[in-house]
């Protein structure tokens, strides 16, 4: 049955086709310069004529999904027990400007295979804020999601393509404006800017013109996937709210991360990134967000293995891995972001079993460790060989139900 909160949709639809500039953005438009400059990106839908396989088999996956419209991206089980489970009603408060929601104002959601958040005007910025509580989808329950930072300057640079930071206050660092191309993780993500490359003239100007993660060395490779996989803080760039940053923007306002850039090297001396810097160890305390990166007891302490204790780190685990010492594997060793050439490379379950006998074992030796919601926990990528028991995952779960 349709529930009638969500009713309307089709106008916030469109809304989100006009606002490829970024949320932020449209609320005040950005200098035209600055605008030509995002014309670099042409978007993922410009791809899939050529690119019909790649396509396809990226709009299936959760990189494509990660922000979504209410109406395609809502979880079933989140509109069945918005607002009906009297013991624990679902979420109704703007995290940063306390207004009061409902169902029917959610724009976007983001999240969809361990939990799902929620999308809301922030009149304050004209952009967009979270509601207070997140859906945990392992538990089926809400879950108070109580950070005050807004989504245009906090999550942004991980979850759409092409983001770029507009205008910064001088003096406190807080990011003011910031744009994308496209939301959600994109052809252009991985593969850099690509209106030459849409345009260039034979096959031979084609393959000059767009970056293939697997021309360059396997750690280049693990930096593709590490720029988004990673947990940072950045003292150079500030929240809306005055907060550091989580990410890496860029290494200057109005520029954009472009693919094969190493961003490990962007103003060290305003960012810590544990375990990427040679000052910055595994088995640190940290402060701040940072502050129970990694599993620091005994057990790590003995095996000199830092598991990850939080989600969206997968890099930091991995560098510290047999594999990546190994100089011989990388993300995309394992992992295929979409079909080539027509079909899928590798398939998780048979990951290990082309390097190593049957003992070795997805189930053994990656363990749930990655905090992301209670008690739910993404994969460890140390591949320690005393591994940890495990927690609750992905694998725990059936796939994502959409509402549509
Ligand atoms: C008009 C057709 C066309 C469009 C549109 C197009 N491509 Fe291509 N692409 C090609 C051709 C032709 C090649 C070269 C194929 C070959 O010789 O292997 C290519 C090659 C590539 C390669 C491999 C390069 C290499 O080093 O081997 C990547 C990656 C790629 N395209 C990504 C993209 C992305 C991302 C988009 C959208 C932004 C896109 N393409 C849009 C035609 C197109
Ligand atoms: C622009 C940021 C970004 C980049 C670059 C990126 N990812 Fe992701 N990745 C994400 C986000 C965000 C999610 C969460 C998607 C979700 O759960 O809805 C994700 C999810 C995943 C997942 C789990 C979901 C699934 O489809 O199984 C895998 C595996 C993954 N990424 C691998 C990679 C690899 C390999 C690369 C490099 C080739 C890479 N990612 C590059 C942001 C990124
Ligand atoms: C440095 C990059 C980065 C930043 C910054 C970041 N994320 Fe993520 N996020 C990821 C990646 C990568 C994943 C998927 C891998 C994982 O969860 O281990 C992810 C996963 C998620 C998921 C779970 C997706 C699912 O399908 O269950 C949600 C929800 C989410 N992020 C929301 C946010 C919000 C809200 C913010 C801002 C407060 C934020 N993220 C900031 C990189 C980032
Ligand atoms: C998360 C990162 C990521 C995203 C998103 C992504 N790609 Fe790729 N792409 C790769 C990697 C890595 C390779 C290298 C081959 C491999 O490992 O699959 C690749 C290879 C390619 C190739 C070369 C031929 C082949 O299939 O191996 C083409 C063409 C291509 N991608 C097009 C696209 C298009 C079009 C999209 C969007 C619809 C897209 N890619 C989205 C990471 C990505
Ligand atoms: C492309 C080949 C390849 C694949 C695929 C592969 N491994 Fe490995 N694995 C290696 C190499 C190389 C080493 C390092 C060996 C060394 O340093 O002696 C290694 C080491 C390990 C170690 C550490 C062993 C030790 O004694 O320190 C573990 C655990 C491990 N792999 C687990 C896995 C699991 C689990 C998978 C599947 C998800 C997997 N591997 C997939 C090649 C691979
Ligand atoms: C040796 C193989 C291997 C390598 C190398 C590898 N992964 Fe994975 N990864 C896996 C397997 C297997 C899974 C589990 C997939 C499943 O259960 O569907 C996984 C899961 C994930 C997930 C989802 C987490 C979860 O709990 O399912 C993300 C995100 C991810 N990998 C990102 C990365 C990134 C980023 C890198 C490089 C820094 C990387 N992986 C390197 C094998 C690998």
């Amino acid at each position: 049955m349709r529930h009638a909160a969500l009713k309307g949709l089709a106008g916030l639809v469109c809304l989100a086709l006009l606002t490829s500039q970024g949320v932020a953005a449209e609320a005040k438009k950005p200098a035209r310069a600055k605008k030509a400059k995002d014309k670099e990106f042409v978007g993922s839908e410009a791809c899939k004529k050529c690119h019909v396989a790649e396509f396809k088999s990226w709009k299936e996956s959760f990189h494509a999904k990660i922000v979504q419209p209410r109406k395609t991206g809502i979880l079933k089980d989140v509109v069945e027990k918005w607002a009906t489970d009297g013991k624990s009603p679902g979420p109704a408060t703007g995290n940063v400007t306390s207004g009061a929601f409902q169902l029917d104002d959610v724009q976007y959601v983001v999240g969809s295979r361990w939990k799902q958040r929620f999308l809301v005007s922030n009149d304050k910025t004209g952009g967009l804020q979270f509601l207070n509580k997140q859906f945990n989808r392992l538990s089926g329950q809400w879950e108070n999601y109580g950070n005050k930072n807004d989504w245009n300057t906090m999550c942004g640079t991980c979850h759409t393509t092409g983001y770029r930071i507009l205008e910064v206050d001088k003096a406190s660092g807080a990011t003011l404006k910031a744009s994308w191309s496209e939301l959600s993780v994109g052809c252009e993500a991985c593969h850099g800017p690509g209106a030459r490359h849409v345009s260039a003239k034979d096959a031979k100007a084609k393959k000059r013109t767009i970056f293939n993660p697997a021309s360059v060395s396997v750690e280049r490779q693990s930096k593709v996937c590490g720029y988004c996989h990673i947990r940072a803080e950045n003292e150079l760039y500030k929240t809306a709210q005055g907060n550091p940053r989580e990410d890496l923007p860029a290494p200057k306002v109005g520029e954009t991360y472009k693919a094969g850039d190493d961003w490990t090297k962007w103003y060290p001396e305003h960012v810590s990134i544990p375990g990427v810097h040679p000052d910055e160890p595994f088995n640190a305390e940290y402060k701040g967000d940072l502050k129970g990166l990694f599993k620091l007891d005994d057990a790590a302490k003995a095996s000199g293995v830092y598991e990850e204790a939080k989600h969206h780190q997968q890099y930091q685990g991995f560098l510290q891995s047999a594999h990546y010492k190994s100089g011989q594997l990388s993300c995309i060793t394992c992992h295929s972001p979409h079909a080539g050439k027509g079909k899928l490379k590798k398939v998780a379950k048979d990951a290990c079993s082309s390097c190593h006998d049957a003992t070795y074992t997805v189930e053994k030796y990656m363990p749930n460790t990655g905090k992301t919601a209670d008690n739910l926990f993404v994969r460890s990528h140390t591949f320690n060989k005393e591994p940890r028991p495990t927690g609750k995952g992905a694998a725990d779960m059936g796939p994502p139900q959409y509402y549509e």
